[in-house]
């Protein structure tokens, strides 16, 4: 009895252990790889992004500031408060980024241009989003204070 117990156990033992070296095989091949790599200087090393971590303009007190801009002026009617996204605006803390890739250049390059009705990649929104922050009609250092702003909460963003 115990015997035929075992032996349909046996198969699914002989597939993990083909599982576990299908598994081991690349692991084993990485490492090799990185055991090598000091003989083998055709293999570059990953480029160490050079420059500051965060862009100049992004300072805790210009981000204090474009925080007030964005949830005192027009921006969080559209964006929601904290640019978690509303129904005329798309989240600018979630998702993947729809008109840049999410520098702080880019970001207040939008700010300032805004996004025109033929931009826009949701075509079914009702409002085009106004340069300048529409009425708000902010001056360049108040772009690049709520940009530095969106920059902080959108670092989740794609
Ligand atoms: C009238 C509504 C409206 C207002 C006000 C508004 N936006 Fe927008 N915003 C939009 C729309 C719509 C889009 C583009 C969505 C699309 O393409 O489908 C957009 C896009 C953006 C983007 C680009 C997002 C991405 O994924 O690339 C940023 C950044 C942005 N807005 C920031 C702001 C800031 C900061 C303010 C305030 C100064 C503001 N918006 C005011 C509606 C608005």
């Amino acid at each position: 009895m115990r015997l035929s117990k075992r032996i349909p156990s046996t198969p699914n033992f002989e597939a993990f252990q083909m599982r576990r070296s299908l598994l081991t095989a690349p692991l084993l091949a990485l490492l090799s790889l990185g055991g090598c790599s000091n003989a083998t200087p055709t293999i570059a090393a990953a480029p160490v992004p050079v420059g500051p971590i965060v862009p100049a303009g992004v300072t805790p007190a210009s981000i204090a500031m474009g925080d007030s801009i964005f949830n005192t002026g027009a921006c969080q009617r559209c964006h929601g408060l904290k640019g978690v996204g509303a129904q005329n605006g798309p989240s600018l803390v979630a998702g993947p980024w729809l008109h840049s890739t999410g520098k702080f250049e880019e970001i207040a390059a939008v700010i300032t241009t805004g996004v025109a009705r033929t931009a826009l990649n949701d075509q079914t929104r009702r409002f085009p989003m106004n340069p300048r922050g529409g009425p708000m009609n902010l001056s360049d250092d108040q772009v690049n204070a709520v940009a530095a702003y969106v920059y902080s909460i959108s670092r989740d963003r794609r």
